[in-house]
């Protein structure tokens, strides 16, 4: 069964030929049009979601299919004590494709073994998000032209923050790459990825405070936003959530070349005003997350066009 749990299951080839067909998709959306006619995805959401619910759906839609789903817990009957073995199988029988975004760590994995079709994480509680990497790589790749050669500051909560882990998995596999992990000490990426991913790549990294000091040498900025929702304790939550706030003045520390990307959704860490410097790249980088999970689809569905 073809599924995507974690983006390390597809190779580095497999993620030039989704970039491939994410852009000849944006140059000729009409041959795509009726691609998935008669097909069915089924967005699971037992978290909220803008981007990535409405952008799985937005991408069926333009791929001729349809789309079914909750957009939370409470209106399935996950409210009602059903698992996640048991809600998928059901789904599975009207569905041909799963997305699926749960708070419990692994929850799409065991969704795998009864949903009888692919299925797709839309995000696992603090652990991976695939489909957002893959809205990065593709927004990395119109910015840069590749993936080589690249400092990379990742900056904010790089302990809950999902969209971190699965990212630095992938950038790992390029070589020139360079990691400055910008964040408070309570919020440090997790130890096993900095040896399992990391330093078992020989990867140089830097785990640095100060967001300042370190603009000048990124040629990427990715800014992420304090999880609230991860905390154990409000208190932590508010002393840590204002720690980094990117502002035009700091902009002026970063390369003329910098990119700026965030999954989003923000809070305080990108103010608004930095929106219109060219360097902000998280609007396009939602829009790049509609076509790659349309080309990711295309590929689970194993539709040729
Ligand atoms: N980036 C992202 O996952 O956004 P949503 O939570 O809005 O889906």
């Amino acid at each position: 069964m073809n599924n995507l749990i974690d983006i390390m299951q597809l190779s580095v080839e497999e993620i030039d030929k989704l970039i491939e067909t994410a852009l000849d998709i944006i140059d000729n959306p009409e041959k795509y049009a009726e691609a998935c006619h008669g097909k069915k995805l089924a967005t699971l959401f037992f978290e909220p979601s803008t981007r990535t619910r409405l952008s799985f759906e937005a991408a069926m839609y333009e791929l001729g299919g349809n789309v079914l789903g909750f957009s939370a817990a409470n209106s399935s009957s996950a409210a009602k004590g059903e698992s996640v073995a048991d809600t998928v199988r059901t789904v599975g029988c009207y569905a041909d494709i799963i997305a699926m975004r749960h708070p419990k760590e692994g929850a799409p994995l065991v969704a795998t073994r009864t949903a009888g079709v692919p299925v797709i994480n839309a995000g696992d509680g603090g652990h991976n998000h695939p489909t957002q990497t893959l809205a990065d790589l593709l927004t990395i790749y119109r910015e840069k032209g590749g993936f080589e050669n690249l400092t990379i500051g990742l900056c904010g909560d790089l302990k809950f923050g999902r969209t971190v882990h699965s990212l630095i998995s992938a950038m790992s596999r390029y070589k020139g790459i360079k990691f400055v992990l910008i964040s408070p000490e309570e919020l440090k990426v997790p130890k096993y990825i900095i040896s399992d991913v990391i330093e078992k790549n020989n990867i140089p990294y830097e785990e640095v405070t100060s967001l300042e000091e370190n603009m000048p040498k990124l040629d990427i900025l990715y800014m992420t936003r304090v999880q609230r929702e991860r905390f154990f304790n409000e208190a932590d939550y508010l002393r840590l959530k204002d720690t980094y706030v990117l502002t035009p003045d700091k902009m002026k520390l970063g390369k003329d070349s910098l990119s700026v990307l965030h999954p989003l959704p923000r809070v305080n860490e990108i103010s608004v005003a930095v929106d219109d410097d060219p360097r902000a790249c998280y609007f396009k980088q939602v829009l790049n997350g509609k076509y790659m999970r349309m080309a990711l689809i295309l590929k689970l569905l194993e539709v040729e066009v």
